[in-house]
């Protein structure tokens, strides 16, 4: 099962092998907020064994009592688990140990070492939770000091740097001490499952493929809604903006699991050669069409349902910016599969609500037999969060008198009402392909270049061409000019 995911069925729990997981940004957000109650879920699942280790780095001062009382208080502040249970916790925290270190420095990493298993059997894990402009030199560092071994990996949380060329060195830095086989680069998007079902409803079923392409599609959509702003997290966000840090990885991945052929089988490299004829197939937007096929917005105040949200520069204390927060583009894969099938892709802060899904808006009917009764085309709604769903709308004859009435309604595949096991982050999932060593969910080399060769063209172009940012109410679907895309080419957003 090697580098496979994991097709096994039901929701019993396979061990993993004992570990040990160093965590490189040990209390910032990401490992209080996701990457330790990942594990303590996987732990209270009894996936994870009592031989297992978990230690936090950072250049805090912190003994490991007072980084046990830091995460449980993150814990509760964050998670709304019900069935919190006192003493599997206690069980939990006697695996977590706190190491101080300054990654610029030399010190402390003797320290490190003493916290780690002496045995080389044991599976290690560096997960760098850090600025990318931290991780070739962690790296360099780590095998300085001798600390990696044969069955070392590293996990590298996004952002994969700032484009291409940067990507670029942080894989070769990186390269030069992990080969790719022990190097997991993390897109959370990948650890969902409503996203790792696109793998199953695309090639688990018959009746999609005929229809998957050009001859009966029409457009697709593919939307992150967030109604969150940045969160505190400003002056990463005003660095990055909405490209570099939700299309770039996010939505291209969706993107690559909408569009791509099916691949020979679910191993890590017959899945990513795929996406990666799909990221090559991206027609590069160019400074002649930017303006076209792409929007870029920054919210503004705004009151909803008596909310009053603040505007993006007070956010980000800044009394000037052009990060955008809100993007759209129209994309397009030039393949035979794609070619004339528009790709808007969609993703904003502060919108109107939290909305994640792909629509297949398919063709109409060739010809109505209906009269003037409208007939509307068919649409798969595939909801990743919140509401997971697959829903499939039909028309369908409104029974009763007043002759051939058509309704519009959809076959609807709801996950709450079809499954009931606990829903688990997607971190738990990929924190434990790590440990299996299943690469399958994680983005190789090639995929993160080609995406972001893609990105970069639409920042060249940003960068070159004439027009502002729009500004757009927090609260609200983004900037008008998003919708004014769409119609130019009768097209409507969901
Ligand atoms: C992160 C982005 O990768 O994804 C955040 O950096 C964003 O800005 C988040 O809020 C969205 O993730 P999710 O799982 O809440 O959709």
């Amino acid at each position: 099962m090697e580098n496979m995911i994991d097709t096994s069925s039901g929701s019993s729990f396979v061990p993993v092998e004992p570990f040990e997981i160093i965590v490189f940004g040990g209390t910032g957000d990401l490992a209080r907020r996701k990457l330790l109650p990942a594990l303590y879920h996987r732990y209270c699942d009894g996936q994870i064994s009592d031989d297992s280790r978990i230690i936090g780095v950072s250049r805090s001062d912190y003994t490991r009592s007072e980084y046990h009382d830091l995460i449980t208080k993150c814990y509760h502040e964050f998670s709304d688990d019900v069935s919190f249970d006192q003493n599997l916790w206690s069980k939990f925290l006697e695996l977590v140990y706190y190491v101080k270190i300054d990654v610029l420095d030399n010190d402390n990493w003797k320290v490190l070492k003493n916290n780690l298993s002496s045995s080389n059997e044991l599976i290690r894990i560096f997960y760098l939770a850090m600025p990318p402009s931290m991780f070739s030199k962690i790296c360099v560092k780590l095998d300085k000091v001798g600390l990696v071994n044969e069955k070392s990996r590293v996990v590298l949380e996004k952002p994969l740097g700032t484009d291409y060329e940067s990507a670029l060195k942080i894989n070769e830095g990186v390269g030069q001490v992990f080969d790719e086989n022990n190097t997991y680069r993390i897109d959370h998007y990948l650890g969902k499952e409503t996203v790792q079902n696109l793998l199953v409803l695309r090639f688990g079923n018959i009746l999609l493929e005929p229809l998957w392409s050009n001859q009966a599609i029409d457009y697709v959509q593919i939307t992150a809604a967030e109604s969150i702003g940045v969160e505190g997290r400003g002056a990463y966000y005003d660095n990055a903006g909405a490209l570099r840090d939700m299309v770039q990885n996010h939505l291209l991945q969706l993107l690559c699991l909408t569009a791509m052929e099916a691949p020979a089988s679910l191993e890590a490299d017959d899945v990513r050669a795929e996406k990666i004829k799909v990221l090559k197939a991206l027609k590069h937007i160019t400074l002649e069409d930017v303006n076209q096929n792409t929007v870029r917005g920054q919210y503004i105040g705004g009151n909803k349902e008596n909310n009053i949200f603040s505007d993006y520069l007070t956010d980000v204390g800044s009394k000037e910016s052009s990060t955008e927060t809100y993007v759209a583009i129209k994309a397009e894969i030039e393949n035979w599969r794609w070619a004339g099938v528009p790709i808007y892709l969609r993703t904003g802060k502060r919108m109107s609500s939290r909305r994640s899904e792909i629509v297949i808006q398919f063709k109409p009917v060739p010809h109505s037999i209906f009269g003037d009764t409208p007939v509307k085309p068919n649409k798969l709604v595939i909801r990743l969060q919140p509401d997971e769903a697959v829903k499939l709308w039909f028309e369908v004859k409104e029974p009763g008198a007043g002759g051939m009435r058509l309704k519009t309604l959809p076959l609807n595949l709801s996950y709450a009402d079809n499954f009931t096991v606990r829903y688990p982050d997607a971190y738990e999932r990929l924190l434990m392909d790590v440990v299996r060593g299943n690469l399958s969910l994680f983005m190789c080399r090639g995929e993160v270049e080609s995406a972001w060769q893609w990105v970069d063209g639409i920042l060249n172009a940003w960068r070159l061409s004439d027009t502002s940012i729009d500004k757009y109410n927090a609260g609200t679907e983004g900037p008008d000019k998003a919708n004014d895309m769409l119609s130019k080419s009768n097209h409507l957003w969901s």
